[in-house]
């Protein structure tokens, strides 16, 4: 049984004290216990504060992005085991910004991965196609492509530890969703691929979130999907409301 998880990726918005301020409203709207799983992935700056906010809460602490090694001459970078200390549970690995705006490839994030098994963390691997890609058919392509070297020689066990997030790059941001049944399409691909990879047993375990223009209407429609177990949430995760309601659905 795949347990439904919802992950706010905050991106790069909000202070220490708006950070706070949201976590101790969203806990105190959350039922106990909420039936799911839920994470927030703040701004590095916010996470040490936070942690603390949500210790004894249901909310866990992501990291939105991390260093392939462990410590060294890396200026402006964060490590796994740092992330650790500060509390995380989660760290995304690959988010599209992070490939189109930094030039991330597969190899890097496929070190990022394993720097957060490393360390104990759960890496959120996030694949996706363009729009390009996916009006020229491409999108299974791009995304086994990903997967394959995203995941690159790690034992079948860690798969089955990791999370994938599918994250269509024009979803991310513009009001366009994938619909629900387009989603599901690519998502079951993703768990026959890993299958693939890491044997069908495993790959069953393995969590799939949707991300892309996710809301308090379309959260529902998505997660009722069979092979869609929660949802990577941007811009409607910076209203403790929203993001509330997309806990909820
Ligand atoms: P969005 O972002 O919900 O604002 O489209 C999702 C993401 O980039 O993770």
């Amino acid at each position: 049984m795949r347990r439904a998880l919802i992950i706010g990726n905050w991106k790069m918005n909000k202070t220490v004290g708006e950070a706070v301020e949201f976590a101790r409203a969203l806990a105190a709207s959350l039922p106990d216990p909420v039936g799911r799983d839920v994470a927030i992935a703040p701004p590095f700056t916010a996470l040490y504060a936070l942690a603390p906010v949500l210790r004894a809460t249901a909310i866990a602490l992501c990291a939105q992005d991390v260093h392939g090694e462990d410590r060294g001459a890396f200026t402006g970078e964060v490590s796994a085991p740092m992330l650790l200390d500060v509390g995380c549970r989660f760290g995304l690995a690959g988010h599209s910004e992070r490939r189109r705006l930094f030039g991330e490839s597969n190899e890097d994030i496929n070190r990022k991965v394993k720097a957060l098994l490393r360390a104990g963390l759960t890496p959120v691997l996030c694949v996706g196609e363009s729009l390009e890609e996916r009006e020229a058919d491409q999108t299974c392509s791009v995304v086994r492509r990903q997967l394959k070297e995203g995941l690159n020689n790690l034992p079948a066990d860690d798969i089955r530890r990791t999370i994938v997030a599918y994250e269509p790059v024009w979803a991310i941001g513009t009001g366009r969703t994938a619909a629900p049944e387009q989603a599901q399409d690519v998502h079951r691909f993703i768990r026959q691929f890993i299958g693939h990879m890491a044997g069908n047993d495993r790959a069953g375990e393995v969590r799939i979130l949707y991300g892309g223009s996710v809301s308090p209407e379309n959260a529902g429609a998505l997660m009722a999907q069979e092979d869609i177990d929660g949802v990577l949430v941007g811009g409607a995760s910076l209203d403790v409301d929203s993001f509330r309601k997309i806990i909820l659905y």
